[in-house]
């Protein structure tokens, strides 16, 4: 049985030949050029390289992009970078139900900075800006729900009060096209190993618009972000361009898996994935709608295209078992709390057959109830 992946939104799988980009990294450029690979294999600019490749898919003309950190460590570094360029505002703005880590990490920078924390819903965020706010950090998609922010009107209305707008992308790049720079987003972060495949923990990225480069002042300085780090100076000098965003030595053969998974967006027209994307979601929410609401799914993300990402969740009471039986069958979404099946459609590589099959599938084992049995309610450590 064909093995439907819907879960490209949380781990995309392997996009060409991995093992033997791995197995040339390994012989031509570790073995082979072992300490001179960090200048004549480009290690040492590996984080810049990599950024400029992710640079169009995100709406990004050259020097704002860079990759080598987690997201949960850009988001640290770049709300901090908030805070200071807009001294004197003492509030963090965003929205509840955010995924974790940026509610998180939020809230350690506002208790450093002594800032308080404004959540609101989503729909209010924009509005919820006051003078008061120095930052305002939300998810372009929602993890759970799916929905989608609209980044140009949000951003304005965040500039119209004079904060500072921080967007994590992690749940939008490589599914959509994104215009960062015609939206005059002030930072960003994403992950890569979702939409973009990188693998397992691949690094993720960090944008800082072109005016903010000069002055903005990260929170972790660190040799790799030093103007000339083999001067070795005792004293950081912060390099001139979106190099000073980096801290440490960066994670060279996870950069070189990443790097590879990006030659499958090589000359990607994004405005036509997108297309792709909303017409797979916008198919299976038709076919919820008509084929498994009667089995007690409700359609949790917005039903206007424009408003939502690449993913859809149904709820049902049984989520969870329902999610490990469809697992059993080969169709691969996840559970996500408190009652979601989460179905991504990585527009890369799915079409509108893989979905139908999958809705199959999924009818097939209400029908039969398969999902009751013992083995499919026992929790494991990753849902
Ligand atoms: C919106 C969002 N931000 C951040 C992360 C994860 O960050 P990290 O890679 O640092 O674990 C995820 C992971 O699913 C996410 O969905």
């Amino acid at each position: 049985m064909k093995r439907i992946y819907l879960d490209g939104n949380s781990l995309g799988p392997p996009q060409g030949d991995v093992l033997g980009r791995i197995a040339r990294f390994v012989a031509d450029e570790w073995d082979g050029q072992l300490i001179g690979a960090w200048n004549s294999r480009g290690w040492w600019d590996a984080p810049i390289t990599v950024g400029e490749r992710i640079a169009p898919l995100i709406g990004a003309a050259a020097g704002q992009t860079v990759v080598g950190e987690s997201t949960t460590i850009w988001l640290y570094k770049l709300l901090s970078a908030a805070m200071h360029l807009r001294p004197g505002r003492l509030e963090i703005v965003t929205e509840t139900g955010q995924f974790p880590t940026d509610r998180h990490v939020i809230d350690s920078v506002a208790r450093q900075f002594g800032a308080s924390v404004r959540a609101v819903p989503s729909a209010e965020a924009a509005s919820a800006v006051s003078e008061q706010a120095a930052v305002v950090s939300l998810c372009h998609v929602d993890y759970r729900s799916g929905r989608r922010h609209d980044m140009r009107a949000v951003t304005a209305a965040v500039h119209e009060a004079g904060a500072v707008m921080l967007w994590d992308l992690s749940h939008s790049t490589g599914a959509m096209d994104l215009h960062l720079d015609e939206c005059n987003v002030d930072l960003a972060v994403g992950c890569t190993y979702k939409y973009l495949n990188g693998g397992p923990g691949s690094p993720a990225f960090a944008y800082v618009a072109d005016r903010h480069v000069e002055a903005i002042e990260q929170p972790i300085s660190g040799w790799v972000g030093h103007a000339d780090p083999f001067s070795m100076d005792e004293y950081h000098r912060p390099a001139p361009s979106i190099r000073k965003m980096l801290s440490g030595t960066p994670p060279v053969v996870a950069l070189a898996v990443l790097d590879h998974a990006l030659d499958a967006f090589d000359g990607a027209d994004m405005a036509a994935l997108r297309s792709h994307s909303t017409a797979l979601t916008g198919r299976f929410i038709e076919l919820a709608d008509a084929r498994l609401r009667r089995h007690g799914f409700i359609v949790a993300t917005p039903r206007a295209a424009a408003e939502r990402g690449s993913h859809v969740s149904l709820a049902h009471d049984e989520a969870y078992a329902i999610v490990q039986a469809a697992i059993s069958v080969g169709v691969v979404g996840d559970f996500r709390e408190p009652n979601l099946c989460r179905f991504g459609f990585a527009p890369l590589y799915l079409t509108i057959a893989d979905l139908e099959a999958a809705v199959d599938r999924l009818e097939q084992l209400m029908v039969d109830g398969t999902y009751k049995r013992h083995e499919f309610q026992v929790r494991a450590a990753v849902t």
